[in-house]
């Protein structure tokens, strides 16, 4: 899926009052946290709950599981694992319900990272049949990783009810001018789907199909800087997961699409808008080699600095649309006080280049961790 279209609930902007309680509200919102809903009230952030995106820990397979890549989510390996909170509509949980249950479930070894889909579904079909065409012109699941969470050098991987796969690497997201590379592809690949009953029957109801992947972790690291393969105990990954959901009809006993109406979107962590290309809105997931259910999801201690850095990138991006140009004063920028008073990381230092560029630095309080940067293409990255 590609569009982007912002479209937050009308109510929050006549709910708030500051500047501060607009942006925690909204960052409540994107991230659908409860707990923050709550701080609005308090009209405060603390440094060690500022918002996360959905979070979840990956096991590695244990000595001698296997997982058999057959389209069955039935291995131990996949039923002893809790999967993923169910998907949402990607505009955001205050949007519909999506009408069918989707969850993932994720595993690890050292050349895979294993990915079990649920896509509940009673009118499963697929017209897709060659490898790296546009899979989501069908009903798909989709993975979107952005292993080193710098935003360029991310991969999408696509599938749809009758195996047929798209893996491309896009240098940056579309939005900024980013262009897509089917040419990448993932040779040791492994996929299988099940459905339980038949594909391209509307005269037969199915229940539900499953996805099962072997995605290579060499080649989803291709080109970026900080993520190993394998990953080691604690490595944390930007990941997120869509499905993309046509509504289709009965026509003379095959399936159509019902003209006039959009493709839904529903994803594991919402984006809040109708883009999925925004990585640095992506959930996170934490590597461990503990036995299953053995460990608990860690903040990264630099996650205060990369909300900075993304909200100083979001406001030079509004700035910009309005003024023509990029601005190095930070009180000229709609920011959260947190971030200008330096209050959980270093205050913002900006160059502008030439009025059209900029780059931002954010320091750390801990002095032994990396200096946070972002530019003016969204790249982040630690130094
Ligand atoms: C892990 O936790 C989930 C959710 O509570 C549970 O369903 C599963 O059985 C647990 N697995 C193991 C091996 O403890
Ligand atoms: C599904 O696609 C994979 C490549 O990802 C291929 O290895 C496998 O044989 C295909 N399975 C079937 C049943 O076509
Ligand atoms: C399939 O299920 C839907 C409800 O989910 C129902 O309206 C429809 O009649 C069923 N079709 C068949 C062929 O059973
Ligand atoms: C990795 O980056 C290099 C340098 O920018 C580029 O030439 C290459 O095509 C990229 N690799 C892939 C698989 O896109
Ligand atoms: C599948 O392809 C056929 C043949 O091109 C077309 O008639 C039909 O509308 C397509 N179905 C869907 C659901 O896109
Ligand atoms: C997943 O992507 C969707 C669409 O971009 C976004 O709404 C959602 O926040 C993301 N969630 C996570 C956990 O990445
Ligand atoms: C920064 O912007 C504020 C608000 O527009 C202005 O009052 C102030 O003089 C500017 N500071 C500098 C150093 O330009
Ligand atoms: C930011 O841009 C300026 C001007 O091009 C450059 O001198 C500086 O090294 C850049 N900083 C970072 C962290 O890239």
């Amino acid at each position: 899926m590609a569009a982007s279209t912002a479209k937050f609930p009308s109510f929050i902007k006549s709910k708030l009052s500051t500047k501060v309680c607009i942006v925690v509200f909204i960052l409540a919102i994107i991230f659908s946290q409860i707990r923050l809903v709550v701080m609005v009230g308090l009209c405060k952030v603390t440094c060690d709950t500022l918002p996360l995106p959905r979070t979840y820990v990956v096991y590695r397979l244990q000595p001698g599981e296997v997982i058999e890549v057959d389209g069955k989510l039935v291995d131990k390996a996949w039923t002893e694992i809790s999967p993923t909170e169910p998907f949402v509509d990607i505009q955001g949980k205050y949007f519909p319900k999506p009408r069918f249950e989707t969850w993932a479930k994720l595993r690890y070894d050292d050349t895979y990272l294993y990915i079990g889909g649920y896509l509940q579904e009673t009118d499963v079909f697929a017209n897709q049949t060659k490898h790296d065409s546009v899979v989501f012109k069908d009903n798909d699941f989709e993975v979107f990783t952005d292993p080193d969470g710098s935003t360029h050098w991310y991969k999408e991987f696509e599938i749809n009810a009758i195996n047929t796969t798209w893996d491309l690497i896009l240098n940056k997201p579309y939005i900024n001018g980013g262009s897509p590379n089917s040419g990448f592809e993932m040779p040791t690949m492994k996929s299988a789907i099940y459905v339980d009953g038949p594909v391209n029957n509307p005269l037969i109801n199915d229940s539900y199909w499953t996805v099962e992947l072997a995605l290579p972790l060499k080649d989803l690291v291709t080109n970026d800087s900080v993520a190993r393969a394998p990953p080691k105990n604690g490595d944390q990954w930007r990941i997120n997961f869509s499905r993309v959901e046509w509504h289709v009809r009965n026509v003379n006993g095959h399936y159509e699409k019902v003209p006039g109406l959009p493709e839904d979107n529903w994803v594991w962590s919402p984006q809040h808008v109708i883009n999925m290309h925004l990585p640095e809105r992506w959930g996170i997931i934490q590597f461990s080699t503990d036995k299953v259910n053995g460990s608990k999801f860690m903040r990264d201690p630099k996650w205060p600095m990369y909300s900075s850095l993304v909200a100083v990138y979001n406001a030079e991006k509004i700035f910009n649309a309005i003024a023509g140009y990029y601005t190095s004063n930070l009180t000229q920028l709609e920011l959260p006080s947190y971030v200008t008073e330096g209050l959980c990381a270093g205050k913002p230092q900006i160059t502008v280049i030439n009025n059209y560029n900029f780059n931002a630095t954010v320091k750390p309080l801990d002095s032994t961790l990396p200096t946070g940067h972002v530019r003016d293409d969204r790249y982040i990255w630690f130094s």
